[in-house]
C-alpha cells in the first residue's frame, strides 16, 4: 500500500480534473485516485480548488508596507511616487526593510503566493534595499521562491551612479537586470539603455526584465529596441518588458508592427492591471485612458503575458493583500477578457504564465515537480477568480505553511438556509 508524508484528496484541479496527490518529501510523489493510501497528513480537499501556487513576476519589495511614511502619494501619479520613494529610501534602514519585507512574505504564504520576482532599488550608493532583500531571500527560500531584479529606479544614465551601482548589485548576487528607459533624459539614452543593459545580461547569462514604456506616451517605443536588442544577441525566450502601458496609446498601425517582432524574439509581457489603471491616464480629462496594454492582441500573437502585481502599500499604491486573484480580477476586467476561456487564462497568467516568464522549472503539479500547492475554498478556476477565496491550506516545498478555517456566513432569516458560501455551478464555463 502506497504510503505519503502528506495527501491532499479529492481536489478539483484548474483545469476542471480531480485528482488526489501523494507528497513525499519535498516532491510531489503520485497523483490520480489514490485510494487506500496511507499518509501521515491527510488534507481533505473534495469540493475544492487544488492550484499549483501563485506566482508573482513583478514587485517591490524593498518599498512595500510603507504607506504613508514619509507621506503619501497627494496626485497618485507614477512621478509622484517616484519622488516619494526617493524621500523614503533616503530614511530607511536596511533592518526597517527586511522587517516589511518579512512581514509580507508572512501575507504572501498565507495567499498561496510562493514565488515572487521583486525589483529592488539599485539608485542608492549604499544598497541598501539589494542588502536587505539578498539577506530576505535566503530567509525565506524554505518556503518562498524569491527572485530579484537589479532595477536602476532613478535611470540607468540618469542618474550618476546607478551604472556601477547596478553592476555593483549583480556582483553582489542580484539575479535579473532591470532598467527604465522611458525615465532616462531622451529617447535615445532609454535606447541605449536598454542596449547596454541586454548586453550586460548576455555577457552574464541573466534574465532580463524592464519597467519599460509605463507611460501615456504612444510616442515611448523602448519595446521595439529591447524586441530588437533580444533578437540581436540571442536572448530569445529570456527578456520580459513590464508594464508596457504606452502601447495602449499606440497608432494601431504601429502596433501591427510591432507585436509580430516581439513575438519573433520571444520577448514576455508582464502588465500590472492593479497599478496601470491607477497611474494611467492621469493627465487625461475625458475620455480618460486605461494605460493597461493591449494584452489579448498579444496573446494572439502567441506572446506569453503574466498578470503582476507591482506594489501593496507603498508609495504608488494605498491598497493591496499580496492576492494574485486580486491582480487577475482587475486584469479581467481592464483587458475586457470575460469568455469562459478568456477568465481560466487570466488564472494560468497568475499561476502557469507566471511561473513560466520566471523559468521556474521545478513548478506545477505534476509528479516529480516540487510539492507545493494552495486549496482554495472554490470549485473552479473561474469561482476562484469570482470569490478571490479564503485560502484553505498551503503547501510549500512538502510542508503545510498555511491554515485557514472555512469561514461561510452565517444566515438568521426566515425558511432559509442558516449559511450560505457563495459557490454557484451553474454558471462555470
Ligand atoms: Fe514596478
Amino acid at each position: 500500500m502506497a504510503s505519503f508524508d502528506i495527501l491532499v484528496t479529492g481536489g478539483t484541479q484548474p483545469d476542471g480534473t480531480v485528482k488526489d496527490i501523494g507528497i513525499a518529501g519535498d516532491r510531489i510523489a503520485a497523483m490520480g485516485d489514490l485510494t487506500g493510501a496511507e499518509a501521515g497528513t491527510v488534507i481533505d480537499a473534495t469540493g475544492d480548488l487544488v492550484s499549483p501556487p501563485f506566482v508573482d513576476p513583478h514587485f517591490h519589495m524593498d518599498a512595500t508596507l510603507s504607506y504613508g511614511t514619509p507621506r503619501i502619494n497627494a496626485s497618485g501619479t507614477l512621478l509622484e511616487g517616484i519622488a516619494l520613494w526617493g524621500e523614503l529610501k533616503q530614511i530607511a534602514t536596511v533592518e526597517e526593510m527586511v522587517e516589511r519585507a518579512l512581514a509580507y512574505c508572512d501575507w504572501a504564504v498565507s495567499m498561496g503566493l510562493l514565488a515572487v520576482r521583486s525589483h529592488v532599488d539599485t539608485c542608492d550608493d549604499d544598497l541598501k534595499g539589494v542588502e536587505a532583500l539578498l539577506h530576505v531571500r535566503e530567509v525565506v527560500k524554505p518556503y518562498l521562491d524569491l527572485q530579484l531584479v537589479a532595477f536602476p529606479q532613478d535611470g540607468f544614465y540618469r542618474d550618476p551612479t546607478a551604472r556601477a551601482n547596478t553592476l555593483r548589485a549583480l556582483d553582489m548576487g542580484v539575479d535579473v537586470v532591470g532598467g527604465i528607459p522611458h525615465f532616462e533624459r531622451t529617447m535615445s539614452d532609454g535606447a541605449a539603455s536598454v542596449r547596454e543593459l541586454c548586453e550586460i545580461a548576455a555577457e552574464r547569462g541573466l534574465l532580463v526584465d524592464l519597467h519599460c514604456d509605463e507611460t501615456d506616451d504612444p510616442l515611448s517605443r523602448h519595446i521595439e529596441t529591447l524586441a530588437y536588442e533580444t533578437q540581436r544577441l540571442g536572448l530569445q525566450g529570456r527578456v520580459a518588458g513590464s508594464h508596457l502601458t504606452s502601447m495602449h496609446s499606440m497608432d494601431n498601425y504601429y502596433v501591427s508592427k510591432l507585436l509580430p517582432l516581439m513575438a519573433e524574439a520571444q520577448v514576455a509581457a508582464i502588465p500590472n492591471p492593479l497599478i496601470n489603471i491607477t497611474l494611467q491616464g492621469r493627465h487625461d480629462t475625458y475620455p480618460k485612458r486605461r494605460g493597461l496594454t493591449r494584452v489579448k492582441e498579444m496573446q494572439s500573437y502567441g506572446i506569453s503575458v503574466g498578470w503582476g502585481q507591482d506594489c501593496v502599500r507603498d508609495p504608488w499604491y494605498s491598497l493591496g493583500t499580496a492576492d494574485m486573484l486580486d491582480v487577475a480580477f482587475m486584469g479581467l476586467h481592464v483587458a475586457q477578457m470575460t469568455a469562459p476561456e478568456e477568465m481560466q487564462r487570466c488564472f494560468q497568467m497568475v499561476t502557469e504564465e507566471n511561473a513560466k516568464i520566471m523559468h521556474l522549472d521545478d513548478y506545477g503539479l505534476a509528479p516529480g515537480k516540487q510539492a507545493s500547492l494552495v486549496v482554495l475554498d472554490a470549485g473552479s478556476a473561474i469561482e476562484a477568480l469570482r470569490l478571490r477565496p479564503d485560502r484553505l491550506c498551503v503547501i510549500s516545498k512538502g510542508q503545510v505553511v498555511s491554515q485557514q478555517a472555512r469561514n461561510d456566513a452565517r444566515l438568521t432569516l426566515p425558511g432559509r438556509p442558516d449559511s450560505v458560501r457563495r459557490r454557484h455551478k451553474i454558471a462555470e464555463g
